[in-house]
């Protein structure tokens, strides 16, 4: 009986462990919950004899095994959505800017993470992958528990208008699986590194993809003073201000504009909610710009265009080119 048991076990786990398997694989289920319930078994048996006659009795009672399995489908949809806090407080009507610091998590990003706590405030962090280990994964779940958003810059920081498709995809893969592995969800948003990117990486990477208005070319000139300046004479409500959590000038910068932007009236969100109280629904391959409130500015997907530049190595190429974005307001 026990071995029935066991083998009833045995082989509902094995279906479990295959069909989770096979539903990653087909990005269809990844959460599966299994509640075994066993009702009491007994079985006795009694044997009497007598000299004259041998009887034997044997009693078994039925034994009854219930087995409920209760499966959550979760789709690869639901686990890359959008980093949206529907419990923050905030006015759509009133300007609000992003602020997004790349190449971390790095042990600065901590005092930023508490000033953003402070002021009840959220950034987005895009994130390199191998920079993610048991110490600094606790960074990004921190993030994640007050309202940020994690998203995605690469396993390696690599150039990808410089590498093959199959580097491409295995840093968007690498770098997806390590942020799953602490937060239990995928990033919804993209960044390419050195903003450089071409036709070929924007068709690959299932994601939207963020630039920037405002870049504060903090991880040049390492200086707050400079940092701080660039964002408070530029800010416009529907910015996405670029900075790096790794230097100790920028941690000092953010620590005095996030209370400064909060005293001139911006709501601090993430690239989700900016885009979800603009009505605008980023596509894949998409490279947004900024999201103004009179039109967001965006590359469409590479299918309708052929732009392609490199704006972080080249900041001059990036003010001579804006041009060329496609202005459009989606409601
Ligand atoms: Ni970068």
């Amino acid at each position: 009986m026990r071995k029935n048991i066991c083998m009833l076990f045995c082989v509902s786990a094995a279906c479990i462990l295959s069909t989770g398997c096979n539903d990653i694989a087909n990005d269809e289920t990844v959460e599966v919950f299994v509640e075994y319930q066993l009702q009491t078994t007994t079985a006795t048996t009694t044997s009497s004899t007598t000299p004259a006659t041998t009887t034997t009795t044997t009693t078994t009672t039925t034994t009854t095994t219930t087995t409920t399995t209760t499966t959550t489908t979760t789709t690869t949809e639901d686990l890359c959505r959008p980093f949206i806090d529907m419990d923050a407080k905030i006015d759509p009507d009133k300007p609000m800017v992003c602020l997004t610091f790349d190449d971390g998590p790095s042990e600065r990003t901590r005092a930023i993470l508490d000033c953003l706590e402070e002021y009840d405030s959220r950034a987005t962090f895009f994130v390199v992958g191998r920079n993610i280990n048991e110490y600094s994964g606790e960074i990004v779940k921190r993030a994640v528990d007050i309202g940020c958003e994690i998203g995605s810059h690469t396993y390696n920081h690599v150039d990808l208008s410089n590498v093959s498709k199959e580097i491409i995809e295995k840093e968007i893969h690498d770098t997806d699986e390590k942020i799953f592995e602490q937060i239990g969800r995928y990033p919804y948003w993209f960044r390419p590194p050195y903003g450089a990117f071409d036709n070929e990486s924007r068709m690959l990477i299932d994601k939207p993809q963020a630039f920037w208005s405002i870049d504060t070319l903090d991880w040049s000139t390492r200086n707050t003073y400079s940092t701080v300046s660039i964002i408070l004479n530029n800010v416009e409500d529907g910015d996405i201000i670029l900075m790096h959590d790794l230097y100790d000038a920028t941690v000092a910068a953010a620590l005095e504009v996030i209370p400064q932007l909060i005293d001139m009236d911006y709501q601090l969100v993430t690239m989700s909610e900016m885009a979800y109280y603009r009505d605008f629904v980023p596509e894949s391959g998409m490279l947004v710009i900024n999201m103004h409130p009179d039109g967001v500015k965006y590359y469409p997907a590479p299918a309708i265009s052929t732009v392609s530049i490199s704006a972080e190595a080249t900041n001059t190429t990036y003010t001579e080119t804006t041009t060329v974005y496609e202005n459009k307001t989606e409601n």
